[in-house]
């Protein structure tokens, strides 16, 4: 595996899924095979889990870690090619990949949508940017419209704690005061539309997410008819994708407070499990009952983040 940005990079699902146990059983079973190779993360925006986990893992395999927050301590960067230099931003994008590829072997990025350009964020224009100027393998620690190792994770903790062979998993919008990107979304509906589950949307209408990662999901507006019979209910905001209005890409279409995911949501459901990847709103996306139930996964999701990393690590080293 040469990049790691969707999930058709892992391949297999039940292979990776085999891969994440195995490495749970002994998180160090490899941890020769990163000797002497140094893991480049590069963070434009913030992260607690990311951050962490990601270290963790590349520990877990013997490497060494550099992490770059590029706004605190960097020179700014410029990121479009052809802008005359004369602002605030001393180094370019162009430069600055090829130089910081010299220090590492394998490389991270951290880059969220800008809601600037719709056809910017979904093209992937920075992490493309690193892929094509790096001459490295570049995994997404979440970019502008993926964020796989959460997805892989979520994947993850949905497997240990299923009780059907094919459980009902409801991927449902709440609200939010600041506008999202859709990157969390649009990564778990590419990774269940793969998975063996009953994959459903639930949002109000105008937050359609793009047909690439839907596929074949059935959308339902109804919330309560989305929950019934749900096995495990995943809550995420995200600001307006502009599938049918483009004009619209990156606004905050609604607040409505009776999507937030409480007691009554859940008492629609199979006794789900409610999951969300953190960091969370409490009483605007869930409850505080709900995500201080038993069956709130939230706190394993975030500990399979090291499990999931691990994993896609170990294969990008396999790849040098
Ligand atoms: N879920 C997640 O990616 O968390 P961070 O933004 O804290 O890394």
């Amino acid at each position: 595996m040469k990049t790691f940005t969707n999930v058709m990079d892992i391949g297999d699902l039940k292979v990776a899924l085999a891969e994440a146990q195995e490495i749970k059983q002994d998180r160090y079973k490899y941890e020769s095979l990163g000797k002497h190779k140094t893991c480049l993360l590069i963070f434009f925006n913030n992260s607690l889990r990311t951050r962490l986990s990601t270290q963790k893992a590349a520990r877990n395999l013997g490497m060494d870690v550099i992490v770059l927050d590029v706004n605190q301590g960097a020179w700014k960067l410029e990121t479009e090619r052809g802008v005359i230099m004369d602002g605030d931003k001393s180094e370019h994008l162009l430069e600055a990949i090829p130089v910081m590829a010299n220090y590492c072997d394998i490389i991270g990025v951290r880059s969220f949508a800008r809601f600037e350009s719709r056809e910017d964020d979904y093209t992937e224009k920075i992490l493309m940017q690193f892929i094509k100027y790096s001459g490295k393998p570049v995994f997404s620690m979440e970019a502008a419209t993926g964020h796989p190792l959460q997805a892989f994770a979520d994947l993850i903790t949905i497997e240990e704690h299923k009780r059907t062979e094919r459980p009902k998993v409801v991927l449902t919008w709440a609200p939010h005061p600041k506008a999202l990107p859709q990157a969390v979304p649009n990564s778990f509906a590419d990774w269940m539309n793969e998975a063996n589950v009953d994959f459903v949307i639930t949002h109000p209408e105008g937050y359609e997410l793009d047909p690439k990662f839907v596929r074949g999901a059935k959308v339902e507006y109804d919330q309560k008819k989305a929950f019934e019979g749900a096995e495990f209910i995943y809550a995420k905001n995200w600001a307006c994708p502009g599938v049918t209005n483009p004009a619209d890409y990156g606004k905050v279409l609604s607040k409505d407070m009776s999507w937030t995911v409480d007691t009554e949501h859940m008492s629609w459901t199979n006794n789900a499990f409610f999951m969300h990847c953190l960091p969370v709103r409490r009483n605007m996306i869930v409850s505080d009952d709900v995500i201080e139930a038993p069956t709130s996964l939230v706190i394993p999701e975030a500990a399979n983040r090291e499990i999931s990393a691990t994993v896609v690590l170990k294969r990008l080293l396999e790849s040098l």
